[in-house]
């Protein structure tokens, strides 16, 4: 705009003022003046004083898409809160989940942040599979003038660690994309590193002309949540145990303890399909022994905060790496330096390492080689409309043995052992909007859940029970013996009773010569299986992710592929596209 007298003679400014403010006025651009003007109206209502954060600019904002491949719904939080800081900062962006990326758009993105999890032994979450497939095959777009940047979540106790955020960085660079900013692989302590690296890939990715215009924001607070909208505390809740039982019969190789959880001040509004996060204690024994490996014993502050705070037992490349640089143990050193290491950890815990490498720890060195002891979730297994304020759960005791060692799972064997009827635990809500009953209550739904995969299906019959859902309900359930691992038994008996269960078909897979699994119940049940599907019902899956999801999939494809008539492909398209309107949803681990 070229320079011109806007301000009248009747202004309330002397003449040398009034030429000033024209002279800046008058060249203002529109953006200039509309910003000039919500500061000055924004100063008045602080007072007079110059607000501590001015308000951005009403630039054109640039677009920022941010994709995410989430299972348990941590790198879908973290693109929500990416979004939340962008919008503030003066970005477009849009979030977009795996499951419905449309590649085609990708190279328009202009600028794109990526938050993988990996999952299985270094897959993608279920429902990122297909994009990332494509991605990752030769059909996927050249992203030339993409400016991109990853953050990878993970956790250190998998050899394969972060693998596909790795991945996904690799095939963008190679794909023609500009990384903006180093990829960050995050452990299950993420929520510190992923606020700094979203701070600054934020910084990385704004317009060369903006970045001055910015908005301060608290990212540590933001990241964890508590913004200024509110959120969810993070604060882990003290709950007491007010029931704590063995589902299994005492002559059952497997103990699986059903817990109800009291809330003091009223249980979070959890649904059915969410789970809870439980921070457990270590092994006091194991922490005696690591204690005494490490030349530490009778130190009581160390000895607490390895009780409660600090993972003792995941033995990663990493914390040998750690342990290298603490004590320049040169025989470990060379662990590393062969290559070895990799095998050495497998089935392997810290303790091992300690034994065969000794060395005079000081508490820092523990602290520094060892990381957070991060919580374990469990699928809740009640709807708050039966049980009030109480949470139900059902974990199985963890127990084998490596190297000549018995080894206890963490948590589940802190359940299973140590805790009884009025102890206090420390627990937290972790919302899955993933694993959600049908909002139509007359739509059936099918579940699979065998062994502590059946834990949400009891919140789901439940639920349906106490709403008088229409719908019919039909359960796989599975595990080794009718006799001796039939959880919940008389529950679902009573549920068959009052109708909130319609149907179930069992596989107890060591009743009989031959194995027989929830899958090959699914086979034999095909038709009237394609017939509820074909009728709208849900399919859920929940339980093992390793083997029997996979199988679960394959078999309900098979269902389709007989009843059908239809070719392989044909019945992979209808799987697919049950999972892609939300109506194949699972959550295995
Ligand atoms: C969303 C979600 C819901 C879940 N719901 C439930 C639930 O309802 N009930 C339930 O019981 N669990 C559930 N889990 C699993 C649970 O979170 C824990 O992973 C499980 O209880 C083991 O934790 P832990 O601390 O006892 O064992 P950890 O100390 O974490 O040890 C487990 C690790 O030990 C190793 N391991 C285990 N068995 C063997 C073996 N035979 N040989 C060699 N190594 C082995 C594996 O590396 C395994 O990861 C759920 C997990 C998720 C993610
Ligand atoms: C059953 C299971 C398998 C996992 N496999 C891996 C793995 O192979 N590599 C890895 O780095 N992390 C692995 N993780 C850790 C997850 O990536 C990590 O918990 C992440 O924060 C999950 O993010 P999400 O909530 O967005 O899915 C696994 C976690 C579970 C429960």
């Amino acid at each position: 705009m070229s320079r011109q007298n806007l301000l009248p003679r009747t202004a309330p400014f002397g003449d040398g003022e009034r030429a000033s403010l024209d002279a800046v006025l008058g060249a203002a651009s529109p953006t200039q003046r509309a910003w000039l003007a919500g500061f000055l109206a924004g100063l008045d209502a602080a007072g007079g004083q110059p607000a501590a954060v001015p308000a951005a600019p009403p630039k054109a904002a640039a677009p920022l898409t941010v994709i995410y491949a989430s299972e348990s719904g941590n790198s879908e939080t973290l693109a929500g809160t990416i979004a939340k800081l962008a919008r503030k900062q003066g970005f477009k962006p849009k979030v977009v989940d795996f499951a419905d990326l449309d590649l085609a758009t990708l190279p328009k993105a202009g600028k794109l942040i990526a938050i993988a999890a990996t999952w299985g032994e270094g897959e993608p979450p279920a429902r990122a599979v297909r994009a990332y497939g494509e991605l990752m095959g030769e059909g996927a777009p050249r992203l030339d003038g993409v400016e991109f940047a990853v953050l990878a979540l993970g956790d250190t106790s998998y050899v394969e660690f972060c693998a596909i955020g790795k991945a996904l960085d690799a095939r963008f660079e190679a794909l023609g994309g500009k990384r903006v900013a180093e990829r960050a692989d995050l452990d299950l302590d993420f929520e510190k590193p992923a606020a700094d690296w979203i701070k600054s890939t934020l910084k990385a990715l704004a317009p060369a002309d903006t970045s001055d215009n910015v908005v301060a924001v608290d990212f540590a607070r933001a990241a964890t949540g508590e913004d200024d909208e509110a959120e969810p505390s993070r604060e882990p809740l003290v709950v007491e145990v007010v029931e704590h039982v063995n589902l299994n019969s005492s002559r059952s190789d497997k103990e699986t303890i059903h817990l109800a959880l009291a809330f003091e001040d009223g249980a979070p509004a959890y649904e059915p399909g969410d789970s809870l996060e439980l921070f457990p204690e270590n092994d006091p024994q194991l922490v005696d022994e690591i204690l005494d490996a490490a030349g530490l014993s009778g130190d009581e502050a160390l000895r607490n905060a390895l009780l409660a705070e600090r993972d003792i037992t995941t033995l990663s490349a990493a914390t040998i790496e750690r342990f290298v640089k603490a004590t320049g143990h040169t025989e470990a050193q060379k662990l590393i330096d062969s290559g070895e290491a990799k095998a050495w950890i497998e089935g392997r815990h810290l303790i091992d390492l300690l034994a065969a490498y000794p060395a005079k720890l000081t508490p820092e060195h523990v602290n520094t080689i060892t990381r957070p002891l991060p919580p374990r979730a469990y699928s809740i297994a009640s709807s708050r409309k039966e049980v009030g304020d109480e949470v139900h759960l059902a974990i199985v005791a963890v127990r084998y043995e490596t190297h000549g060692r018995a080894r206890s799972g963490v948590a589940s064997v802190h359940v299973a052992d140590r805790i009884r009827d009025g102890a206090k635990l420390r627990v937290r809500l972790k919302p899955n909007r993933h694993f959600r009953l049908p909002q139509d209550p007359a739509t059936d739904i099918i579940m699979v859940g065998p062994g502590t995969g059946v834990a949400p299906f009891r919140a789901f019959v439940q639920e349906r029970r106490a709403i008088e859902a229409p719908g019919r309900s039909w359960l796989f359930f599975g595990d080794r013996h009718f006799l001796h691992d039939f959880l919940y038994q008389l529950e679902w008996q009573d549920a068959l009773e009052d109708r909130s269960l319609t149907k179930i078909d069992v596989a107890f897979s060591r009743d009989q010569p031959e194995k027989i699994y929830v899958q090959d119940r699914i086979v034999q049940n095909a038709k009237e299986l394609v017939s509820w599907l074909d009728g709208g019902a849900h399919f859920y899956v929940c339980g093992d992710a390793k083997n029997m999801a996979k199988d679960v999939r394959a078999a309900v494809v098979k269902a389709y592929e007989t009843v059908k008539s239809s070719s392989a492909a044909e019945a992979e398209a209808q799987v697919a596209a049950l999972e892609r309107s939300h109506r194949y949803q699972q959550d295995v681990y």
